[in-house]
Parts: C-alpha cells; structure tokens; sequence
C-alpha cells in the first residue's frame, strides 16, 4: 500500500492533469493530502453516524467535472437504457440497442485524468434493462484505436458470445456486428469486452450493467446500479483509484439521498481488475442479498457485508430506520482510503426536497429511481 501510493505519487509526473490550473492544484492537493495521510499514522477511524463529509481525513480534495466527462455518477445510480422497444410478429418484444466503443480521456479524481475505453463515452457503458424473455439486438460499432467485442453474461448461443476466435470474434477497428439473443435467465448480470489481454481490455473501462428484470416484477423500490470499478493510472498492475460508478470518493463529497423506511435495492457488480476480492458494507443496518440477482428469495438474509470475486454481482435490499448519514463502503481499507466508499443520506419525506438539492439532483432523478423496473411487480406489496 505505502509502495503503491508512493509510486503512484512520485510518478505523477506521467499522469495527465487538467489543463486548468484549479484543476491542477486540486491534483497536486490530493495527492498532498494521501501522501500526509500515509506517512503520519494511520487512518483516522470514520464513525457511525454524523460524519461530516467536507473535514473528512483522508479524502481526495476538490470535485470532478462531471459535464467535461459527459457522465455524473449520480446519474448513473439511475439511469437505464430500456432500447428501442418494438413488438415482433411472433409477440415478443425487441430492444435494439446501440453501442459503439471509443477511446477517451475521462476525469476519475479531481483533476486526475484517465485515458479509457469506453463503451458509449461512459465508464461503466450504458446499463441495459429488459424483462426476461425479450429479444435483445445490439449492433455494436468499434470506433476505438484497437478490436473490441461484446461479451454478455447470460444465456445466448457460441455465435452471440463475444470471444475471440468464436463466431464473428474480435470486432476489428471501423467494424460492427449485430449482437442478438433473448434476455436469459432474469438477474443483476453484465457485459464487457473480451478482446485480449482481458485484463486490460476490462480495467481500461470497457464494462457495464446488464439487468433483466423477472416477468414477475420485484416489489416497488429505490433502485441504484453500483458498479464497483478501479484504474491503474500509471500501468503497473496495480489501482491507484477505486470507486462506484468511476469517481472516487463522489458519494462521500455527495451523499446519495434516500428516505426513512422506504425499500432500497442496489444492483451491485464487480469489475475491479488486480484485486481478486472486493467487498460491499453496509453502515448500521443489515440487508439481504440474492447472489447473481437470480432468485426471487434472498440467498443470504440479514448480513451487513457481501465480498464478489471479480465479475459476481447481486442484489441488495434493505431499509434505512433512521435519518442519518450512513456510510457504505468496501471493507478492504486500501479500497476506501483511494475512493471506494461513500454516504447514504437517509431523510424523512418533509426533508426529502433539501436532500435532493443539497447535492443538485431533481424530481427526475427521484422518478428514476422508483420507476427503474421494465415490469409492474405483480405480487403482494409488504406496507
Ligand atoms: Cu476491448
Ligand atoms: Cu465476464
């Protein structure tokens, strides 16, 4: 960790800072603060509750431009792409979906840059949603500098399955292919290149959400896509940056609002490269989690820590009982001191307005998150 951060530090002359001097000055005062951080004594502990985010030691100081990277990770806690929806004659419905693979610099830090692919100009691409059982056509294009595929998990014949040497196989440079199957079998599944070197192909950016709601519907929630993901800023095997959603620390400047009581479901995904393990806890509360999103019944019932190879996913549900700000984060302390953990702002409804703008969210994003599902939820609902 200390040999980590110190090359990472002393090789800062390789990483690529905003041109702006704000942005610069924000760059050297991270990595100012991680390197006093380190060589002083350890960590201070976060506490529980009441947190106040702004004085937190250890944090990466200043904010990412969000509308310079074209994406906001609050954004995506909600934002899913449904495709182009039509009926076939046969009565299924069909998405077709667009997503083309291109190079670009992103903004992982304040004022550190990253140069990625990308699926759509996003890391994570965009997260796809259907209800089981529907026809999903996917032409994918490669404007990137190097061959890319789509690699789906699920179901989907050989032909369909993004691997070099199989069907179509590598999609060269300027190509595309029409990627197409049913949405098989429902879960908190994903899809990312497969073109080799794995490794590098995945940790560059080239993955994201893939969610396949059950015919049956899941009850009424808040619903979030969490994709846990890390960078090697300077190409060493290692990750310099660790976050949900590509920003580091983003939830911890920007606490998620969330209600009192309401039901919370989070579609968490690995795709951390290097680091054979990942882990999600959870402050003060515990949840249930469906492995692979899978089952209808939870697969472990009321624990307050779930850890995912890399590529596993699941889901969360769980309640918040008290106003607060509650950490989330993963329970490898390196993770979090470089950008992977956040806070949950669980409010009561007459605070809910404030919440919202207090981190320059709207009634939208709150729409989109309670209205996530492609399928009406057809059992009882639990009051
Ligand atoms: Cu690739
Ligand atoms: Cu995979």
């Amino acid at each position: 960790m200390n040999a980590k951060l110190t090359q990472f530090i002393t090789r800062r002359n390789f990483l690529r800072f905003g041109v702006g001097g704000a942005a610069t000055l924000a760059g050297a005062g991270l990595l100012g603060k991680a390197a006093q951080a380190q060589d002083t004594s350890p960590m201070p502990t976060p506490s529980h509750a009441g947190v106040d985010h702004s004085q937190h030691p250890g944090m990466l100081v200043g904010a990412v431009d969000h509308e310079r990277n074209g994406f906001d990770p609050m954004q995506m806690l909600v934002d899913w792409d449904y495709g182009v929806v039509s009926t076939l004659p046969n009565g299924q419905t069909l998405r077709e979906y667009n997503i083309y693979a291109a190079d670009m610099d992103i903004e992982i830090a304040p004022g550190l840059f990253f140069p990625a692919w990308t699926f759509n100009n996003r890391v994570p691409g965009p997260s796809l949603r259907c209800t089981e059982g529907d026809r999903i056509r996917i032409l994918f294009t490669n404007v990137g500098s190097h061959p890319h595929t789509l690699h789906f998990h699920g179901f989907h014949t050989a032909e369909m399955d993004g691997t070099p040497g199989i069907g179509r196989g590598e999609i060269q440079v300027a190509e595309n292919f029409t990627y197409e199957f049913d949405a098989e079998p429902f879960g908190c599944h994903h899809y990312h290149c497969h073109a080799l070197p794995l490794k590098r192909h995945i940790h560059k950016g080239l993955y994201a959400a893939f969610v396949i709601d059950p015919k049956v519907g899941r009850p009424p929630a808040r619903e979030f896509m969490m994709m846990m993901n890390a960078f090697d800023t300077n190409f060493d095997g290692e990750n310099e940056i660790y976050a949900v959603n590509t920003v580091g620390h983003e939830f911890m400047r920007r606490p998620i609002p969330v209600k009192v009581g309401e039901l919370i479901r989070i579609y968490l995904i690995n795709m951390v490269e290097f680091d054979p393990i990942n882990s999600f806890h959870l402050h003060a509360h515990f949840f249930d989690y469906y492995d692979h999103g899978t089952t209808l019944e939870p697969t472990l019932r009321m624990v307050d820590t779930i850890m995912q190879a890399q590529a596993q996913r699941g889901i969360l549900e769980f309640r918040l009982r008290w106003p607060g700000k509650y950490m989330f984060h993963a329970h490898v302390t390196e993770f979090t001191e470089l950008g992977w953990m956040g806070l949950f702002n669980a409010v009561e409804e007459a605070d809910w307005q404030a919440a919202l703008a207090e981190v320059g969210l709207d009634e939208e994003w709150d729409r989109k998150g309670t209205q996530s599902s492609t399928v009406e939820y057809q059992g009882e609902v639990e009051s």
